[in-house]
């Protein structure tokens, strides 16, 4: 197993969140399904669950999330958290991330890590309600050395691309604490007063995208709630669905 520094995450983390717990399994078909499986089960204590291989990785859109021990980071954050509006929190979680990690990270709506036109990490949030209060689960995959892209249109980037000392202990180190302040900010304040930082790391912004239900434009930049603001032929369109996917046109 690598070593982890699991302790120096606990102490940057739990001033900010009582009863906060790190666990790093070596093995789990997956952490976000994991964290869910334990808030149905009524533990909703905020864990930070990291896993040196998983066997059921999830992507977005009912995707698989491959991944090999230690060329990536894979964790997922679960805590209650109770905003007042949910839209924009995998933009503010891809934001807080690109923010810790490295200046030249880019963030694709909704929520992936871009480097140098290639995919660096992807977000998959969720969220568990019982009884009126609700429990989420951030679930980050980051390339920490490069991997074949087999079957992939770009192979994907790593972070040892823009960091030499990249490993994903020091990675999950650097994003910890600042995605917990992060995810608490946005429950009390929401996306908008983070809209003007994402828009400084946006990648698709100026360029002509393609959505997954086939509208086809140029992309605006993201409001104030965190939807996609898409020029078409004589109007504009809000695209908000986390069922859709966006690429940019390649001529
Ligand atoms: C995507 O790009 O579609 C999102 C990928 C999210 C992958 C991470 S890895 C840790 C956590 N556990 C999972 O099963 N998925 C997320």
């Amino acid at each position: 197993m690598e070593l982890w520094p699991a302790e120096s995450i606990w102490e940057a983390v739990s001033p900010l969140l009582p009863d906060f717990t790190v666990e790093v399994l070596p093995e789990i078909d997956s952490t976000n399904t994991e964290l869910m499986r334990r808030a149905r089960a009524g533990r909703t204590e905020p864990t930070l669950l990291v896993a040196e291989q998983q066997t059921a990785g999830r992507g977005r859109m009912g995707r698989q999330w491959e991944s090999a021990p230690g060329d990536s980071l894979t964790f997922s954050l679960g805590l209650p958290l109770q905003p007042a509006d949910w839209s924009g929190l995998s933009l503010a979680v891809g934001l807080s991330l690109a923010e810790s990690l490295h200046p030249s990270i880019r963030l694709k709506w909704p929520n992936d890590l871009w480097l140098d036109e290639r995919k660096l990490g992807g977000i998959l949030v969720e969220a568990a309600s019982s009884s009126g209060s609700s429990f989420v689960v951030v679930g980050v995959g980051l390339n920490i050395r490069p991997r074949p892209g087999d079957g992939l249109r770009m192979p994907p980037a790593a972070l040892l691309d823009v960091w030499s000392e990249a490993t994903a202990g020091a990675a999950l180190l650097r994003v910890a604490a600042p995605l917990v302040q992060t995810l608490l900010a946005f429950a009390r304040t929401g996306f908008a007063p983070l809209q003007a930082r994402y828009a400084a790391r946006d990648l698709l912004a100026g360029r002509e995208v393609v959505t997954s239900d086939g509208q086809q434009g140029q992309a605006l930049g993201v409001g104030p709630t965190g939807a996609l603001r898409l020029q078409l032929p004589g109007r504009v369109l809000e695209v908000v669905s986390a069922e859709v996917s966006v690429r940019p046109v390649t001529s």
